[in-house]
């Protein structure tokens, strides 16, 4: 995985041109460019091949379906253009295994949501997080999502997954600090609406740049 200035943009927007413009405006202060369903709903799956030829793309398509359809899911994106896929624990060994499998005939990078960053994730994800990370560690992801918004979660997923790579979203908007969840254990921040609905995105970019370096 690549860790230069340890910041992922989430270009939950839905116009192609935006997208676009957002991702060669920001490319030089980000690792990877992560696009989910409201993008590749909104402007189609060949978004994932045009963003890649700008910055390296995580598809989180948050798969969590039997493992065949996982299986096909992770080809098609990978195909695409991504380098990396975001894939859910919660449905099993052997669905994030076929995930794991399909990335690494792709070349591509596997990480595995283990707690969700929203408050309804402490419903059902809080309580079986521990179970999912040690899981997918387990699977042979190169990595999981843990949430910014509670640093403490992260401490506990560093113990479990060791040197595979943490991801994190829930920085901004959702009240997480970027300072606390990579002193946390943190590698990278997922990082959305606090830079792509700005007035001027690459100076919040900036302003994030500051703060964790
Ligand atoms: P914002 O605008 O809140 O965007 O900075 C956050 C981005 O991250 C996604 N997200 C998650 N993805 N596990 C994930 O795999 C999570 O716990 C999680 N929480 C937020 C969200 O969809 C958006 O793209």
């Amino acid at each position: 995985m690549i860790l230069n200035s340890r910041l992922i943009l989430a270009l939950d927007v839905l116009s192609r041109d935006r997208a676009l413009h957002l991702a060669t405006a920001l490319k030089d202060r980000v690792d990877y460019v992560k696009v989910g369903y409201p993008l590749i709903l909104a402007a189609g799956l060949d978004i994932v091949g045009e963003i890649a030829r700008i910055a390296p793309v995580i598809a989180d398509l948050k798969i969590a379906d039997i493992p065949n359809t996982n299986t096909l899911i992770c080809e098609e994106v990978l195909d695409s253009g991504a380098a990396g896929i975001i894939a859910h624990a919660f449905v099993g060994r052997d669905s994030l295994s076929a995930c794991v499998e399909a990335a690494r005939e792709a070349g591509g990078l596997v990480f595995a949501v283990t707690e969700m960053s929203h408050p309804g994730a402490e419903e059902l994800m809080g309580p079986a997080a521990e179970r999912l990370a040690r899981m997918a560690a387990d699977c042979g992801v190169d990595g999981v999502v843990a949430p910014a918004t509670r640093p403490e979660r992260i401490s506990l997923v560093r113990s479990i997954v060791g040197e595979r790579a943490i991801i994190s979203p829930g920085v901004g908007v959702q009240g997480g600090s970027p300072s606390a969840a990579l002193k946390a254990g943190a590698d990278s921040l997922i990082v959305g609406r606090s830079i792509t609905e700005s007035p001027n995105p690459a100076a919040s970019a900036d302003a994030i740049l500051r703060e964790i370096r």
